[in-house]
């Protein structure tokens, strides 16, 4: 891959199914992303282990992320897409980080208390050392770039933390990674029950997911919240109904918006027609991705060749990196 251009990695666990807010949130930029930068898109296999060691449905899943990447415009002759567990580099360098992580950060993390207090029974070791597995994924590739959200600010952060205390014990090797910032890209995708945003775990009818069919889109539109409608003129839009209109915003025509707009206005407004015109807009926005989703999942032949081709670009910047990190470890005795 071309050296000149910054390096952008990241993530998606195969732990859910792809939804609206990633879309807009992290696969559309991703998108644009791949245009101008060398990107590593990853799917985190083994993080999922911390939290799913049920496998069954582990391959399924990894398709289906690999399907809905493709699907969502992620060109996989563009970017590095790859699963995490083809790289064994990615184990190695996790072992010796291990080593320059210290029980008290890890302990304090945000997400390991969360994860800790959702499965008492299996607080496993992998779930501590999470983080330091996802600075191996960034750092393995030498990236600067880190597109991700809010939640995963403090994994960077301790990411720049490890890489400090490598570079300063045995050389500088890595550069820091940051956060990837969107600014204006960055859209919230607001839930249809008129509370927080569109969520991978929290209430799945309030949540449109890249896979939903055309009747479950209808179904979960029409079920989101209004009311009787504004009494006066010039009334401010309760949240949930805002919500609605953020939602055509993304997926509607311009005309159809100014038009539930004035009749907002005017109170004429007819709340189960402004659903139904989002209903129908969603599905035309989100079928297409589905069945091209669809299309790719049922074609293992293409799934492995991506993710081969995906390796085979991952592993060769792995490769590089390791033989920097065993050198400047001193782990290399025979010269
Ligand atoms: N922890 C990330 C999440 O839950 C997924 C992830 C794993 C990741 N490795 C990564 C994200 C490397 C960015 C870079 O969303």
């Amino acid at each position: 891959m071309n050296s000149e251009k910054a390096i952008v990695m990241s993530g998606i666990r195969p732990t859910g199914y792809l939804h609206l807010g990633n879309y807009f949130g992290a696969m559309r930029n991703y998108v644009k992303l791949q245009e101008s930068y060398t990107c590593y898109f990853m799917v985190a296999d083994l993080h999922a282990l911390t939290t799913h060691p049920d496998t069954k449905e582990l391959k399924e899943n990894v398709h289906r992320v690999i399907a809905e990447n493709i699907a969502c415009g992620i060109d996989p002759e563009k970017a590095a897409l790859y699963c995490q567990s083809h790289i064994r580099e990615t184990s190695e360098l996790y072992l010796y980080l291990n080593m320059l992580a210290y029980l008290g950060e890890l302990e304090k993390t945000t997400t390991f208390k969360d994860k800790a207090r959702l499965q008492p029974d299996n607080i496993n070791a992998g779930l501590l050392t999470y983080p330091v597995l996802q600075a191996a994924d960034i750092i393995l590739h030498r990236a600067t770039w880190v597109p991700v959200g809010k939640d995963q600010e403090q994994h960077l952060e301790m990411s720049r933390n490890f890489v400090k205390r490598f570079n300063h014990r045995y050389g500088e090797i890595f550069p820091e990674p940051m956060a990837y910032n969107f600014g204006e890209d960055l859209v919230k995708v607001p839930s249809l029950d008129g509370t927080g945003k569109m969520s991978k775990s929290e209430n799945q009818l309030a949540t449109l997911y890249l896979a939903d069919s055309d009747e479950l889109i209808r179904k979960k539109v029409m079920k989101a919240k209004t009311d009787a409608g504004p009494a006066a003129p010039d009334t401010p839009k309760p949240d949930y109904i805002e919500n609605i209109f953020q939602l055509m915003r993304l997926v509607s025509n311009p005309e159809a918006i100014r038009f539930f707009e004035e009749a907002y206005q005017q109170c004429t407004i007819r709340y189960g027609d402004l659903k139904k015109q989002l209903a129908e807009d969603m599905v035309t926005f989100i079928s297409p991705i589905r069945e091209k989703a669809e299309n790719i999942r049922n074609d293992k032949k293409y799934l492995d060749e991506v993710m081969s081709m995906g390796a085979e670009k991952a592993r060769k910047s792995a490769v590089a990196t390791m033989e920097l990190v065993r050198e400047a470890m001193g782990l290399v005795y025979s010269k």
